[in-house]
């Protein structure tokens, strides 16, 4: 396990930084477009439980398409892997996370993955509850588990921002409701997908959610099982094939760890057995993900030979 040296993580961040003239933060959810691209922070919780950070870790980020990974675990635990991968299928698409392409291509209609927008949806749609709120209170409930963190909740304003311009994934639903993949009214999917992709944490937050999956679902401190061990390998499956969208390939040969990007500039990583790893940059690259946080997880994976391959 190697020694994780703040001194040295602060000159990896100011390095990294110097690549966000070259990102652009993201605004079509327009409360996101408020981030300052300048902003890099990073944690790395060790499975020993310590925590290394540098950076303005106290700065929450919001979930965006990391969610997707944690809804994905609830769902397995709710409903098992046979029911989940009837409505959502297991394969990466080479598309941008929000693209409508490949819907009409598998026979019968389901999309391909669930880290794509597409397939996300059909996941939300799966979390048990009598209502939105009600299933909002359990995913939260889980967030909170993983993250130790009882305080966790969501962004009512970035909720609401892109509840308000969410127009590309109302036509997902539509088209996923015309199939049969869901049956629920479309305004209450989209309400709880947007208070889900809300939600938010600090880097800390990530890093220990991060380190749960590395440690194959175990809380890192008590030891408890807090998803089974298949749910754990099949999301940190799902991290290297789909986890960085049409960037995944590139990603896995440069920096090789399961890993979550979101649109906000988050990135949660799962290093198998050594650490988590939380990271906020919101400067992207043109595929959605966190431009100073790839560079910075390249220069840690390098420098600490992280990558499972
Ligand atoms: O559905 C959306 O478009 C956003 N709530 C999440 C997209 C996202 O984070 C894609 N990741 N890089």
């Amino acid at each position: 396990m190697p020694v994780y040296n703040k001194e040295e993580l602060v000159r990896f961040v100011e390095e990294a930084k110097q690549y966000a003239r070259y990102g652009k933060v993201a605004d079509y959810i327009p409360a996101l477009g408020k981030a300052n691209p300048n902003e890099l922070s990073i944690a790395v919780y060790t499975a020993d439980g310590k925590v290394v950070d540098a950076g303005d870790v106290t700065v929450k980020v919001t979930l965006q398409s990391i969610s997707k990974i944690l809804a994905l675990a609830l769902v397995l635990i709710d409903r098992g892997e046979d029911e989940v991968f009837r409505k959502v299928g297991m394969e990466p698409t080479g598309d941008p996370f929000n693209s409508i392409a490949k819907l009409e291509e598998v026979q019968p209609s389901k999309p391909l993955n669930p880290m794509i927008n597409a397939g996300a949806l059909a996941v939300t749609h799966m979390i048990r509850g009598r209502s939105v709120e009600e299933r909002l209170e359990r995913l939260l409930a889980f967030i909170r588990r993983l993250a130790g963190n009882e305080q966790i909740t969501y962004s009512e304003e970035v909720a609401q921002s892109e509840f308000e311009t969410a127009f590309l994934n109302r036509s997902l639903c539509y088209f996923l409701k015309q199939h049969g993949i869901i049956d629920e009214d479309v305004e209450e999917l989209m309400d709880l997908y947007t208070k889900q992709c809300a939600v938010e944490m600090t880097c800390i937050d990530l890093a220990r959610i991060g380190l749960v999956f590395a440690l194959d679902g175990r809380d890192p401190h008590s030891g408890e099982l807090l998803m089974p061990l298949d749910v754990a390998r099949i999301c940190k499956t799902f991290m290297v094939t789909c986890g960085m969208y049409n960037a995944s390939g590139e990603f896995a040969i440069k920096i090789g760890i399961p890993a979550k990007s979101g649109v906000s500039g988050g990135i949660l990583a799962a290093v198998p057995g050594r650490c988590g790893i939380g990271i906020f940059g919101p400067a992207l690259d043109d595929k959605g993900n966190s431009l100073t946080g790839v560079k910075l997880l390249e220069r840690l994976s390098k420098t600490y030979s992280l990558s499972i391959f």
